[in-house]
């Protein structure tokens, strides 16, 4: 594993064009199972957690192969319905294949699923709408063993909207028997690219976008091509460094409307936002002033995967703003590494306010998570001097290459292998040998 060498301070200037949307492709990649076919998924980022999507389509006796630039997957030969421990473990999404594997096969195996520590992630709703639609599920141990002779379509309400229970809904009800309602559905733009891919597959699905999605199921599927949309949370991300940093950035390929929460925010800030067709453009002039409270919430309001990043371009604002964190229990983990440059952040349950400060410094710093480790690239981009971030497999699961993009953008970001295990690249023994290393 390595790190990334940040020098800070400098204002950024560039063009970048976004890369695919993770959780996008992730319920997509999921969703092949149900295509017995082939699929060609364009505009996929290369990242952690779809390496581990592939891992599991492999194990599952399909083949998912790159070909120029696309994913291209072929699940015809599918020929086992379990996914073992440790390929579940290695994210969240792996328990998306639960009502892929369940309507294809009528049986799956699995346990729970892994990702980022961001507080208790349960999966009851998932569990609840599979057997509203005829799956019985027993819990032994862990592993959960689903059997469903015949789905059949019902209405499904979601006590809450769940965008990953959604998509299993929505996967499961493809390879039931009738019509499926899913009351309190999930909004995400995510969730609309699902129904796209599926829809292209020669299913019936309408309604994603909105509080109800209706799925016809009962339909043989085919492979199609897809082109991912662009992700939004890593465009929010490089709109986050321009605002840090100051200076003036466009980022092509990104649908705005998607984004509107956070461009607001932002220009609230005191950023200068255009939006045009599919490009948005940011300029950051003068010092950043404190925002209205920030409360993230299910789409469309200001997404919790959005909340690190803003918080990291406001370190330096000039008065305090309040972030709510509404979705995850434990979504401040970056804030004692951004303490580490000099940011004045109060944590008291859900609640962080961010004090602004003049002036922020580099420092040896761990990602946390995969939105808190990009949250540290942004504000190292705005401290003075060097920081150096470590346990960067945080930030693989989620970014195709952020020292790249944020090149793009004029900044200094470089990455260093090590040979040093996860959490060892801070050691100092372990920066002694880079400098060596560096030096030569
Ligand atoms: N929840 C339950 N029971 C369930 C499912 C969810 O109580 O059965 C709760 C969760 O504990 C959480 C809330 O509902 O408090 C929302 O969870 P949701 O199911 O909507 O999230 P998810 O599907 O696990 C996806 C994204 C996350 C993103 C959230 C919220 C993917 C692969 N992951 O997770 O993305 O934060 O929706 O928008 O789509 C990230 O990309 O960094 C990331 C964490």
């Amino acid at each position: 594993m390595g790190i990334l060498l940040v020098d800070g301070g400098r204002t950024l200037q560039g063009q970048v064009e976004v890369q695919g949307a993770k959780n996008s492709v992730l319920p997509i990649l999921a969703a092949t199972i149900l295509a017995c076919g082939q699929c060609v998924i364009k505009h996929c980022p290369r990242l952690r957690d779809v390496d581990a999507s592939i891992q599991i389509l492999r194990h599952l006796g399909c083949s998912a192969q790159w070909e120029s630039g696309a994913l291209v997957v072929d699940t015809a030969q599918m020929n086992c319905c379990s996914i073992p421990d440790e390929l579940m473990r290695e994210m969240r999404s792996s328990v998306i294949f639960l009502g892929a594997v369940l309507a294809r096969c009528g049986q799956a195996e699995l346990s729970y699923p892994g990702g980022c520590e961001l507080g208790p992630r349960p999966i009851d709703l998932h569990l609840t709408a599979l057997r509203a639609l005829g799956a019985d599920i027993e819990d032994r141990g862990g592993t959960l063993r689903c059997q469903a002779e015949k789905l059949c379509g019902t209405e499904i309400v979601l006590s809450l909207p769940s965008v990953g229970a959604t998509e299993n809904a929505i996967l499961a009800a493809c390879g039931a028997e009738g019509t499926t309602v899913i009351c309190n559905a999930a909004r995400e733009p995510e969730i609309m690219d699902l129904q796209e891919f599926l829809v292209k597959c020669g299913a019936r699905i309408h309604g994603a976008g909105s509080s109800t999605v209706t799925v016809e199921g009962g339909r043989p599927l085919h492979g199609c091509v897809h082109r991912c949309i662009a992700d939004r949370i890593a465009a929010a991300t490089l709109l986050s460094a321009v605002a840090a940093a100051g200076g003036e950035a466009v980022l092509t390929g990104v649908d705005y409307r998607q984004l509107s929460t956070v461009t607001a925010a932002l220009s609230e800030a005191g950023c200068r936002i255009r939006s045009q067709n599919s490009t948005i453009s940011i300029a950051r002039r003068d010092r950043l002033h404190c925002i209205r409270p920030v409360r993230t919430a299910p789409y469309p309001g200001f997404p919790t995967d959005a909340q690190a990043v803003l918080m990291a371009a406001l370190l330096r604002s000039a008065g305090a703003t309040v972030f709510v964190e509404n979705i995850f229990e434990n979504r401040y983990r970056h804030v004692d590494e951004l303490a580490r440059m000099g940011a004045d952040i109060r944590v008291e349950g859900r609640v962080a306010v961010v004090c602004g400060v003049e002036s922020l410094h580099g420092a040896t710093l761990r990602s946390t998570d995969l939105r808190g480790g990009a949250a540290l690239c942004v504000a190292a981009l705005a401290a003075q001097g060097q920081s150096e971030i470590g346990e960067l497999h945080h930030i693989d699961r989620g970014y195709e290459d952020i020292a790249r993009d944020l090149r793009a953008l004029g900044a200094s970001v470089r990455r260093v292998e090590s040979e040093e295990p996860h959490g060892e690249e801070n050691k100092p023994e372990a920066q002694a040998k880079r400098k060596i290393r560096l030096s030569v």
